[in-house]
Parts: C-alpha cells; sequence; structure tokens
C-alpha cells in the first residue's frame, strides 16, 4: 500500500492491531467543546463503506449485526458488496475445516481486491481467531490486516480508529476495556473477556444493531460453552459459559415485541444450560433443576430456560395474544433438558412446536469417545417425554459420521436411530479433525471415501424418511411466518433494475414467497409481496423431501 493512494482515496483506517486505544467514555475530544461550531465544519472525513462476510451459525448472524449496527452507529454506509467496500469484515466459522478453507481459500481474492483499492481494510473474526493461533493467523490470512477474538468484537470501532468519530461505544458504563482477557479450558488459553453481555446492552441502548430481518431476530442469551465434546473447536473460540443477565434479555425481548417482530430465537451453543453462572436470587427460589447426565451444578435460585420462554411468552397484546407470537431456541444439549424445560414448552402458546435435540451417533462407545456423556437410552427417554407433552412436535438433530474409530456396525447404529425416531431435520457432516481439540490425539482412522460413503448413505436415508413425514403433511393447514420473495429463475445472473423489495406491492402481483411453519419446515406459497412479515395460514398441497407448497388458506 502506498501512503498516497490511501490519502487520495480518503477512507483508509488505521488498523491497531495490538492494545486497543483508551476507550472514550465522554464526549470524544476531537469533537469542538461549543456545539455550534459543527455547523460550521466542512463534511466529516469520508468514513469507509463496509461490508461483512458471515459464516457459520445463527451466533456469527448475530454478532454480525451487532458489528453492522456498531459500524452504521459510526456513520460508516454498508457497501452493497464486497468488491465496493473499503472496509470488509470476516466473520469466521471454524466447525470444520471446510469451513476455515473457504476463508483461506479467498485471500487472492482479497489482495487483488486490496491492490484495486489501496485503502481497503480487512479484519477477519469469529470462531478462526483463537488465542492460541495469533501467531500463524497471519501466515493462513496474509489479505488480513486485524484480528479480533469472539468476545473482541465489541472493540471493532476502537480498534479502526473510529472511536472518535462515534464517541462512547462498546462497554457499559463502568466495565473496564478487557482485549487480551484469558481463560483456560483444560490446558488451552481462550479468550474469555465477560463483557460480551454488557456491550450488548450498550449497543441495545444506542439502538446499534442491525438486523437482518424485520420480522424474525436472534436473541443471544448465553455465550460460549462449558461442555466436553472432544471433537468439537467452540468451547476454545467461544470460551467458557456465560449467560446475559435475565432482565437484560427480558428488556430486549420487550423491545423486538414493541418493535412488530413477529419471531424470536433465543441464541446460545447450549440455550438450556442457561443461567446456571448467574447469582442465586430470592425471586428465583422455587428453580432447581436437576441434571441426570453430564457434569452436576448448583443451579438453585438461578433463573433457567424454562423461566426466560414463560417470562417472554408472558408478555400479551390488549386482546391476550402473546406479543410475540412466535418463541425458539437454539441449541439444546441433552444435558439440560430439564423436566421445567419440557414443561414450560408445553404450557407457553408462543413456544414453536419443535426441538432441536443435536444426538451426533446413534452408538453408546462412539458417544463416551466423543464426550458427549449421555447414552442413547437416556436421549430416547427426554424425546419420549417431550413428545408425550407436546404431541407432534418436530424434532432436529446433528450427526457426526466417520468418528475415531467409528465401525460399520457403529454407523448402521446412527442409520437405525434416525429410522427409529423419524426426524424432521438431520443436519450431518463428516468427521473433521479441529487441532488443538481432544480428539485430535485420537487416531482419524476412517478413511475419507468411507466417511463421504456414510454421509452419502445417511443423507439418502433421512431424505426419504423426511420426505415420508413431509407427505403426511398434504391437506393440512399450517401457520407460516412469511420471510422472503424469492426472485423469479432465469433472471438469477442479471441484476434486477429495481428490486421486488423497493416496489410497491400493488405493481407486483403474485410473487413467489418463502416461509417457515411453526415446525421449522420451508414452505413456499404464491401471493402478494405484502405478506412478508406476516402469518399467514397454507393449505399444504405438495410435498417434497425438504420443504412443502401450498396455497393460502
Ligand atoms: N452446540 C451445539 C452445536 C454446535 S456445532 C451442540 O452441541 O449441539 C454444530 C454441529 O457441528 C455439531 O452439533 C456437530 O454435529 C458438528 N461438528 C462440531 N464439530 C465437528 C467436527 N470436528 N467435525 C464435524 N462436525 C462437527
Ligand atoms: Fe461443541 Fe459440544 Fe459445545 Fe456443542 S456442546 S458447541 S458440540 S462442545
Ligand atoms: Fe462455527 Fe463458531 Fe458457530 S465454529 S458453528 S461460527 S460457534
Amino acid at each position: 500500500m502506498t501512503e498516497p493512494d490511501s490519502l487520495r482515496h480518503g477512507r483508509s483506517l488505521p488498523v491497531l492491531d495490538g492494545p486497543p486505544v483508551p476507550l472514550v467514555l465522554g464526549r470524544p475530544a476531537s469533537q469542538p467543546a461549543d456545539e455550534r461550531v459543527d455547523e460550521y465544519r466542512p463534511d466529516a472525513p469520508a468514513l469507509p463503506r463496509f461490508a461483512i462476510w458471515t459464516l457459520g451459525c445463527q451466533m456469527n448472524r448475530s454478532d454480525s449485526e451487532e458489528m453492522a449496527g456498531r459500524l452504521r452507529g459510526a456513520g460508516c454506509d454498508e457497501a452493497a458488496q464486497l468488491e465496493s467496500a473499503d472496509l470488509i469484515v470476516i466473520n469466521t466459522c471454524a466447525i470444520r475445516e471446510g469451513a476455515e478453507q473457504k476463508v483461506i481459500g479467498r485471500q487472492g481474492q482479497l489482495a487483488r481486491l486490496k491492490a484495486a483499492n489501496p485503502g481497503l481494510r480487512i479484519v477477519l473474526t469469529g470462531c478462526s481467531v483463537r488465542e492460541p493461533d495469533r501467531a500463524g493467523l497471519h501466515k493462513r490470512y496474509p489479505a488480513v490486516d486485524l484480528f479480533l477474538r469472539p468476545d473482541e468484537e465489541p472493540e471493532l470501532i476502537d480498534r479502526l480508529g473510529l472511536a472518535s468519530v462515534q464517541g462512547a461505544i462498546g462497554l457499559g458504563p463502568g466495565s473496564a476495556p478487557s482485549t487480551g482477557q484469558t481463560t483456560l479450558v483444560g490446558r488451552t488459553i481462550v479468550g474469555a473477556a465477560d463483557h460480551l453481555a454488557d456491550s450488548r446492552a450498550a449497543a441495545l441502548a444506542g439502538s446499534q444493531i442491525r438486523r437482518e430481518s424485520a420480522t424474525s431476530a436472534w436473541l443471544p442469551i448465553v455465550y460460549g460453552c462449558d461442555k466436553t465434546c472432544t471433537y468439537c473447536i467452540v468451547p476454545f473460540s467461544r470460551g467458557p459459559e456465560r449467560s446475559r443477565p435475565f432482565d437484560e434479555i427480558i428488556d430486549e425481548a420487550r423491545g423486538l415485541a414493541a418493535a412488530g417482530y413477529r419471531e424470536v430465537t433465543l441464541l446460545g451453543q447450549n440455550v438450556n444450560s442457561y443461567g446456571h453462572d448467574l447469582p442465586a436470587e430470592a425471586r428465583f427460589e422455587g428453580i432447581a433443576p436437576e441434571r441426570s447426565v453430564g457434569r452436576r451444578q448448583d443451579r438453585r435460585g438461578r433463573p433457567d430456560l424454562a423461566e426466560l420462554l414463560q417470562t417472554i411468552d408472558a408478555m400479551r397484546t390488549a386482546d391476550g395474544q402473546p406479543a410475540i407470537p412466535r418463541l425458539r431456541f437454539v441449541t439444546s444439549h441433552p444435558w439440560d433438558l430439564s423436566d421445567r424445560l419440557i414443561a414450560a414448552m408445553a404450557d407457553c402458546p408462543s413456544v414453536c412446536e419443535h426441538l432441536h435435540l443435536p444426538v451426533q451417533s446413534g452408538d453408546d462407545t462412539i458417544l463416551h469417545r466423543m464426550g458427549r456423556q449421555y447414552t442413547i437410552e437416556h436421549y430416547l427417554e427426554r424425546l419420549a417425554r417431550i413428545r408425550a407433552a407436546v404431541p407432534g412436535i418436530a424434532i432436529s438433530t446433528d450427526v457426526i459420521v466417520g468418528f475415531c474409530g467409528e465401525t460399520e456396525a457403529q454407523f448402521q447404529a446412527t442409520l437405525r436411530l434416525l429410522e427409529a425416531v423419524g426426524y424432521d431435520q438431520v443436519f450431518a457432516a463428516a468427521y473433521s479433525v479441529r487441532p488443538g481439540t481432544p480428539a485430535a490425539h485420537l487416531a482419524d482412522d476412517v478413511p475419507p471415501a468411507d466417511k463421504r460413503r456414510r454421509l452419502n448413505e445417511l443423507l439418502a436415508l433421512q431424505e426419504s424418511l423426511g420426505f415420508d413425514r413431509n407427505r403426511a403433511r398434504v391437506g393440512a393447514i399450517v401457520q407460516v411466518l412469511v420471510e422472503t420473495i424469492v426472485p423469479p429463475r432465469g433472471h438469477d445472473h442479471e441484476p434486477d433494475p429495481e428490486p421486488a423489495r423497493a416496489r410497491p406491492a400493488s405493481q407486483l402481483g403474485t410473487v413467489h414467497l418463502t416461509g417457515r411453519s411453526r415446525a421449522h419446515t420451508l414452505v413456499h406459497l404464491d401471493g402478494s409481496a405484502d405478506l412478508v412479515g406476516r402469518l399467514v395460514d397454507v393449505r399444504i398441497d405438495h410435498a417434497g423431501p425438504y420443504s412443502l407448497r401450498g396455497a393460502l388458506a
């Protein structure tokens, strides 16, 4: 990069890869003391146009909403695509090697964008940024200027030198900057700054969350993971479990209800372990859920997910309907699927009839090696209980095939489990060794061709099982929350000069829409564009293996 070019461009950023600048907690010093002077100031120096590339799970999407909100709050505009941005934020996923390769493989293209736009700065954050790997990051991601661990994301604005433009951001009053704070998970150092909850509260107070949708919102309730799955990188990327304070979550939900959100999804790596790390309080005296598997915990007097669901469900409109008609939560771990949670799901009309409960394998020996600490018997007992309490509930799961030492018979046990349970949806992947995880010490001995074959076999089985379940829904009327307008095929490669969303619905006539049922099944329908964001009844007339089609009832 040459200095004159970046000056000419006027949008280049000083990148502080190291200790952050001190946080500005009052009016920024760069602003004039007399506010009237503002009137005569020339235009503010050009701010970067930013683009965020988000990979991975819903938690990353939620984190990106927060980063986008902070950047917007600092006065930056959003670029339409990466190519026209002066600041690219890559929010990475590290769950499998393939997810990391997607970003590593784009380094050349990013370097070319930098050559064409010397003012371009690239920030890489998310789960690929782990404290012990810092030294290697520059080598793996040569186009990147600044690396932030997930818990450092609230410092984005400060580290880019944009804080003086925006004023106080990030941390709540009284909390100390915590870049560099780490903790130990086993013997591994991880980022564990616990100011994420405070910084979310500050972002909410300043309306600095740029939500993806005006209909459906993510609401993080617990950060990190305390579980012991030997294959998984998440505890090393995201640190230990840290629950957001109960009242802050309720306030956020109330704000979402007031803003007209139709659906809220509570987020966490394990939402159902919510609250165990919060202080006990008299008002939660009656709460004492017991874990029957996994590490023991003293949960007496602490809020739990059931309490959260009940409190959000109890927000009602004047006519007594839930103010947020649809409440969801992901992901649940079998350790914490308590009877209290099952009862809350059954009692709360807003809680959708869907549970994502990852099983990972159908064989107890493999589960033990995976560190999951439950047996198939326990898992099935929990499922039977929830199915009895919430008849017709849709169940989805995650499965890993080809984990260390998995025999053909053990794999077959997973297929038999899929048949026995009748999942509505299965997210399956071949095992991918994650450096630094306990399983990295085990032999990754299932040959890649066998992993691929097992994965294909499992997906084919689930396709037919899912198809059967969907066929059984033909003729039924299901409630759909309409989310998107699908652009007509054939025009995919030509940019629409006037995107459908920008036109008044009256000019559009009938368009192809998609939405989700309460069971979380994708539903296609035709209707007018102004149905987006609305809950409608749809009569199902066609089933596919992964989705349904119907017409307005
Ligand atoms: N916290 C959630 C899942 C988070 S990761 C839970 O416990 O269920 C999402 C899924 O990715 C996991 O459920 C698992 O199926 C898969 N996964 C995690 N690590 C993996 C690895 N090393 N190789 C392949 N799949 C993996
Ligand atoms: Fe990973 Fe297991 Fe934690 Fe899920 S529960 S994030 S699979 S360690
Ligand atoms: Fe990926 Fe991190 Fe989510 S590893 S799945 S982005 S928690």
